[in-house]
């Protein structure tokens, strides 16, 4: 007889990552990863990294990376949490703040592992519509929400929210805590970092998966108020992030040269899809992502004809996006191919 988990457990619906296929040929545009690899001295440094360390425990508090960070972003250490992806951030900054009884407020579409990581927690979930083209709705008063969370640029139309409007929010409803998950923000014009700097109810979220191609990594961090702060250190684990990980990413970090060419290139190249598509008869989004949404009417097929062809794109079987796919901006080559396959 097996035995019985928790009510949490048994209701939940867990979150369902895009595919990851191995072997097989295929054009991957489907998890918005980075089409170019990580710096080359990320490598050099995970190969000049003493072996020895690894028979030892990593730092628990990740200082060497809090303290380029802090540089990086002109804050404190103390304002910088690392985390095992922004996903774990995410994770422990619901489960600091939302006790069962309270209610995370967030918009529609955007990344769904919100709503999942609220049902662990046996949080309660209300939803924003956005308007038709990715806009933000009028919201009521936010204070009677203990979490407001939305991603900046947000998937997956890749909308960018003005801080100013942001920050009306985040003024308005001080006993909130607004977390903007700002995991695409270096393809956007803007950020939220003065805001998480300003005001102690806000905080970002950030990771090195995307514009640094460490997906495979799993690096993330929150910058916050100090309170804020503590109360992740609280609740991680003693090692959530390992040795290796952590050399990679002091070594990203100064390679910031290396990844602002990749990242104009992947916003060249965003501008030419959403041009290319626009001109075959797409709805397509004004995306500040690495990714862009693409409209026909009927994504269920576009999404089988191009896996079909060995290219991978992501589609929701969900209300609202159904009717299009999203779209990783890859290297040119690729996007040409998927073109080409469109229209084929
Ligand atoms: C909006 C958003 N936030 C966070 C993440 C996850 O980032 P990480 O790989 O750091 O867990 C994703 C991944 O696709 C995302 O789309």
């Amino acid at each position: 007889m097996s035995v019985k988990p928790t009510e949490i457990v048994r209701k939940l619906k867990p979150y369902i990552p895009g595919e990851q296929p191995r072997g097989g040929k295929f054009i991957k545009l489907n998890t918005n990863e980075n089409p170019y690899p990580a710096a080359p001295d990320v490598l050099i440094a995970l190969h000049q990294a003493p072996f020895s360390q690894l028979r030892l425990y990593p730092d628990p508090l990740c200082m060497d990376l809090r303290r380029l960070l802090a540089v990086k972003h002109n804050a404190k250490v103390s304002e910088i949490f690392i985390g095992n992806g922004s996903d774990e951030v995410l994770r422990l900054l619901f489960q600091a703040y939302l006790e069962p009884s309270e209610t995370l407020a967030m918009v529609n579409p955007t990344y769904s592992l919100y709503p999942v990581i609220a049902a662990q927690i046996g949080a309660k979930v209300e939803v924003f519509e956005l308007g038709k083209n990715g806009e933000l709705p009028p919201f009521p008063d936010l204070s009677a929400f203990k979490v407001f969370v939305i991603a900046n640029p947000n998937p997956p139309y890749g909308t960018f929210y003005q801080p100013e409007i942001l920050e009306r929010l985040i003024a308005s409803a001080p006993g909130t805590l607004f977390i903007i998950d700002e995991a695409y923000v270096d393809f956007a014009d803007g950020d939220c970092l003065a805001l998480a700097r300003q005001y102690p109810n806000a905080a970002i979220t950030r990771t090195f998966s995307k514009s640094s191609s460490l997906a495979g990594a799993r690096l993330g961090y929150a910058l916050g108020g100090e309170d804020i702060i503590n109360n992740l250190y609280k609740l991680k684990d003693s090692y959530n992030v390992d040795y290796m990980t952590q050399v990679m990413g002091c070594a990203a970090i100064r390679a910031h040269s290396y990844y602002k060419e990749t990242a104009n290139h992947i916003k060249d190249d965003r501008a030419f899809l959403t041009e290319e598509l626009r001109a075959l008869g797409f709805k397509v989004y004004d995306s500040q992502g690495n990714f862009i949404f693409a409209e026909n009417g009927d994504g269920k097929s576009l999404y089988e004809k191009l896996k079909k062809k060995k290219i991978l794109v992501r589609f929701w079987d969900a209300p609202r996006l159904n009717v299009g796919v999203r779209i990783t901006i890859g290297t040119h080559e690729e996007l040409l191919a998927l073109i080409n396959a469109i229209k084929e």
